[in-house]
């Protein structure tokens, strides 16, 4: 599938998508692999829940959200990348309970009131506004009455107002929907598009959020 948005930085392929957890572990002094432990025990995943994943990557979050959950549970990720896709199937050999599909999720997508929980790690802050919006509309859509949506991604912070180790490394590597991500009112704009905001987790100091939110009433 053709690159939507070249400025984009979530659309990854090639060296990055092949060792995107390694490099991820690398920057992080291997402090990634206890973070998204910690955010996939937040979402308290229930043994037979039925988790949609928006740009589930290479499955390194499904992996964790597998621990949660039973037989009847499942795990459908959707992602555009060929090398993410073929990472998540190496992880889940003939399984039948997490899949990955390719889709764009911020195209219309088919799923009606199926998912207890929908999730999206880090996919968000890159994309151009309207595709968030389509996106939102999408997670809403695919949630059944009393499912929740999980964003994790950036906090809310002022990146002037951050050290230089995450600010200069932020200027440099992020793209231009990533600054405009930060400056945008979440809960507000979740509550446009019918959402209300329940909880919000807070990973090293606001740097990284997690939005938890549930399907407001008509
Ligand atoms: C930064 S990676 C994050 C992967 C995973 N969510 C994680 O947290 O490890 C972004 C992922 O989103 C996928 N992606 C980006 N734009 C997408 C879109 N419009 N539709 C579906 N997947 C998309 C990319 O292929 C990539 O695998």
């Amino acid at each position: 599938m053709a690159k939507l948005y070249p400025d984009s930085k979530v659309e990854i392929s090639g060296f990055l998508a092949r060792h995107y957890e390694f490099l991820l572990n690398l920057v992080t002094a291997r402090r990634y692999r206890g973070f998204i432990s910690r955010v996939i025990r937040d979402m308290e995943i229930a043994p037979d829940d039925r988790v949609l994943d928006l740009g589930a990557g290479s499955g390194y979050n499904a992996k964790f959200m597998t621990e949660y959950l039973d037989h009847s549970g499942m795990i459908l990720g959707l992602d555009v990348g060929e090398e993410a896709i073929e990472q998540f199937r190496e992880k889940f050999p003939g399984s039948d309970n997490v899949r990955i599909e390719r889709r764009r999720v911020d195209r219309e997508l088919p799923y009606e009131s199926e998912f207890d929980k929908v999730f999206t790690s880090f996919v968000f802050h890159g994309l151009p506004h309207d595709s968030r919006l389509k996106l939102l509309e999408n997670a809403r859509r695919s949630l059944k009455d009393e499912g929740r949506f999980y964003i994790l991604d950036y906090g809310d912070f002022e990146l002037s107002e951050m050290p230089f180790f995450i600010r200069e490394p932020f200027k440099l590597l992020e793209c231009k929907y990533a600054f405009d991500y930060l400056k945008r009112d979440w809960y507000s704009i979740l509550g446009e598009e019918g959402f209300d905001v329940v909880d919000s987790k807070r990973y090293y100091r606001n740097f990284a959020r997690l939005l938890v939110a549930e399907k407001a009433e008509p």
